[in-house]
């Protein structure tokens, strides 16, 4: 297959079981079929989207997609594949309501994460990761915790493309949500995964520091401003180069979730991921760091973190443009990388 339809046709899967919205999916399967949505396009999104995601995938959300395919396909005074009508009119009769994001409702999506093997060479293949997760379709409903936030997609692709900074240390996460920055670490040899709830206001000193992390992460946690002592609390402990994991002597991984799959606890995401090597052993690291990526919504918060993490005399880097991931989910057209910052934090 060409390259262009190559990639086409990978951007289509990987967006449909992304979930992503049906507008971006049916501008893959049009550009797969050099401009309209062919028999042979069709028949493609049937063996390859569709008969996998029946009874696995989010029903209004197959609906919703058939129908506009459909609705293209009929104007464009094409055939439509039996089995596309056969399947909208058992949703039909099945599934009343056409609202796909009601209420605090769960799906699976599956992200995939692309890597080119070489970008130089044209028929390059591509390499992929896909990440199950369960996860809330509606961000204002339920717990922040439970959606999949553009900030944790930032922070999986900066592991990902750069795997040795991780792979033989100690990490931990606050405000996991989902965990899919935790099973992005177990990818990157972090081969344990535990999940604790940790909520902020209440970590104990004593537990923080027997956690004793090499690497802190966080995604998407610079929001609260009543939240903001609390997080710039728990990492000044977890940052104390005094009582850094270089210092002290080192507590390994017990055998809790080895988890490769998507994982919500359900109970609000309060939850922390920690994570370390098979071995229970970190890499030589000289001070605990913690990388923080963020959209700024709000400057007055953004100020008060910045202000609260001064008081604290932990030192602030804005690593944006200097340490640029990998784009790894370039067929996610709802994922704005360019408003993604990402800071680095430590000990003074
Ligand atoms: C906007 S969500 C981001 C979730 C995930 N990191 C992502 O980017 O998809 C914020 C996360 O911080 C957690 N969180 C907020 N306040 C917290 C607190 N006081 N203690 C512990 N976790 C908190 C929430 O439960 C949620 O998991």
């Amino acid at each position: 297959m060409e390259k262009q339809k190559q990639t086409a046709s990978l951007h289509l899967v990987s967006a449909f079981l992304a979930m992503e919205p049906t507008d971006c999916v049916m501008s893959y399967a049009r550009s797969l079929g050099g401009g309209s949505v062919t028999v042979d396009v069709q028949r493609f999104i049937w063996d390859h989207c569709i008969s996998k995601a029946i009874g696995k995938c989010h029903a209004p959300y197959l609906k919703n997609f058939l129908k506009k395919l459909i609705l293209e396909i009929e104007s464009n005074r094409d055939d439509v594949l039996d089995e596309l009508y056969e399947l909208y009119s058992e949703f039909m009769i099945s599934l009343k309501d056409d609202n796909t994001v009601k209420g605090n409702v769960r799906a699976l999506k599956y992200i995939s994460f692309l890597f080119p093997d070489d970008a130089s060479c044209e028929d390059a293949m591509v390499r992929k990761m896909v990440v199950p997760l369960h996860c809330s379709l509606n961000m204002l409903e339920g717990d922040t915790g439970c959606s999949i936030w553009p900030a944790s997609l930032f922070m999986s692709e900066f592991i990902l493309s750069f795997p040795d900074m991780f792979s033989s240390k100690t990490c931990f996460e606050v405000g996991s949500g989902v965990g899919l920055v935790g099973i992005c670490l177990s990818h990157v040899k972090a081969s344990k995964v535990k999940c604790l709830h940790l909520p902020w206001e209440c970590a104990s000193e004593s537990i923080l520091q027997g956690l004793k992390p090499d690497i802190i992460l966080g995604a998407d946690v610079i929001y609260d401003p009543l939240c903001l002592p609390h997080l710039v609390r728990v990492l000044s402990i977890l940052l104390d180069k005094t009582k850094s994991s270089s210092q002290l002597p080192r507590v390994g991984c017990d055998g809790a979730i080895g988890s490769s799959h998507g994982h919500s606890d359900g109970c609000g995401s309060r939850d922390v991921v920690a994570a370390c090597d098979s071995a229970g052993n970190a890499g030589p690291i000289e001070h605990p760091m913690a990388y923080i990526s963020s959209v700024i919504r709000n400057a007055n918060t953004f100020d008060h973190f910045l202000a609260l993490v001064n008081e604290a005399n932990l030192a602030i880097t804005d690593l944006t443009g200097t340490l640029q991931p990998a784009s790894l989910l370039p067929y996610m057209q709802s994922y704005d990388r360019s408003s993604m910052r990402l800071f680095k934090l430590s000990s003074k």
